[in-house]
């Protein structure tokens, strides 16, 4: 079990790793921590450095959780250790060594986690997701919205105990993390994607 607890470990470091960053400081030589929202996930590396360094982000942050977890699913390793893996890629984003454990919200990162174990419940949440973007063009509460509706369907889609056990850990901590958001939802001063509107963090 000594192997399995060093995966988890790596899981984490791999979860840390802070592509919004990376990709904004390689491609615009921009830091997404000094812009719009100050945060480090994908909506915020559009705002800083465009389109395709936020789709890069996207893709890269849910890669980062995919393929542990995908690795996981793939070795049939036994749940609670699948749901070890995908909560220290999560944390690792959220709350990444590198920079001083101030990182992202988690959403990226939770659907790629998702994917290789909950594929049907990550696919409808994931389509959820995208409809509520479309029709609020709110990222932040399309994000809150989507994450809170998960544990419902990983237990509607027959997930294990465990699975349903990090789906409320991911709801929970993507809500808490999209506090701020939250706040400018209510205050009417949260920025609707397509608009540039500076938004504090
Ligand atoms: O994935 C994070 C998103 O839901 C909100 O990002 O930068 O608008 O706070 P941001």
């Amino acid at each position: 079990n000594f192997t399995l607890l060093g995966a988890v470990f790596a899981s984490y470091l791999i979860g840390a790793i802070p592509f919004g960053l990376v990709l904004s400081r390689l491609m615009t030589d921009r830091d997404p921590r000094e812009h719009g929202s100050g945060n480090i996930g994908a909506t915020n590396a559009m705002r800083t450095g465009g389109k395709t360094v936020g789709i890069l982000t996207l893709v890269a942050d849910i890669a980062k959780s995919l393929l542990p977890v995908g690795l996981a699913v793939w070795m049939d390793l036994p749940e609670i250790w699948i749901a070890a893996i995908a909560t220290a890629t999560f944390v690792g984003h959220l709350y990444p060594v590198y920079l001083g454990f101030k990182g992202g919200k988690g959403v990226a990162t939770m659907l790629g986690a998702m994917l290789p174990w909950q594929p049907l419940a990550a696919g409808i949440g994931f389509f959820l997701w995208l409809v509520l973007i479309m029709i609020s063009r709110y990222v932040s509460l399309s994000s809150v919205i989507a994450a809170l509706v998960l544990p419902f369907l990983v237990w509607w889609t027959g997930g294990s105990i465990p699975a349903l056990i990090v789906s409320m850990i991911f709801a929970s901590l993507v809500t808490l993390k999209h506090a701020s958001n939250i706040r400018r939802l209510i205050d009417g001063t949260e920025p609707a994607i397509g608009k540039d509107r500076k938004a504090s963090p």
